[in-house]
């Protein structure tokens, strides 16, 4: 039998980043498991950030961010960018994190990530809670070992998610895209 609960934000397990935006005169690093991918061409991700955030009027001054993804050797960091504000100072070095120049927009990147997500805002959403930025991908920049023929290629169990309140390490792989059509013959 099933229990029935409130409404509540449950959908798990989600990619926990820290997303880096500003420019030459400030920038910042914070921590978002609330974000999606939502059109393919062109490539078009969501950020929802809640309005009491610092990272908020920097990224609607500036119209950009960059999306860093969270190997397991980062996971302090990441939970250091979701627990300081940079409302009390430069979070990078309190955080263990360098800044990298972006190539396609003017925020840094994290230098330690594999792949970084370079973002332009197209449109934002104000929803009761959080501010949704809908970002345009102008540009990835990946690690080697997180490119195979010229496209993005995640090494399996290298990234960390978030559920329920914890960091897990992804686990192993169980199947490909279409496995089981494949399997069918179709
Ligand atoms: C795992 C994790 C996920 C988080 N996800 C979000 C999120 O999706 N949106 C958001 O507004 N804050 C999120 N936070 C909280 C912010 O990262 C946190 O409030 C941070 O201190 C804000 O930094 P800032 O004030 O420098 O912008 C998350 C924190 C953690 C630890």
């Amino acid at each position: 039998m099933k229990i029935d609960l409130k409404p509540s934000t449950a959908l798990a397990p989600l990619p926990a980043v820290i997303v880096t935006c500003g420019d030459e005169a400030e920038s910042n690093a914070i921590t978002l498991a609330w974000v999606g991918t939502v059109n393919s061409e062109p490539p078009i991700l969501t950020i929802a950030v809640r309005y009491s955030r610092y990272s908020l009027p920097i990224i609607e001054r500036t119209g950009e961010f960059t999306v860093n993804l969270i190997p397991k050797e980062l996971v302090r960091s990441l939970d250091r960018c979701g627990v300081l504000s940079g409302r009390d100072g430069d979070k990078f070095p309190r955080a263990g994190i360098s800044r990298e120049a972006g190539k396609n927009v003017r925020c840094p990147s994290v230098k330690e990530s594999p792949l970084s997500i370079e973002c332009k805002v197209i449109n934002r959403v104000d929803l009761p809670t959080h501010a949704v930025f809908f970002g345009e991908i102008l540009g990835i920049r990946a690690a080697e070992e997180y490119v195979k023929g010229g496209r993005v290629a995640i090494p399996e169990g290298a990234l960390v998610t978030y559920s329920n309140g914890k960091y897990l390490e992804t686990g192993k792989m169980l199947g490909t895209y279409g496995f089981t059509a494949k399997e069918q013959g179709e």
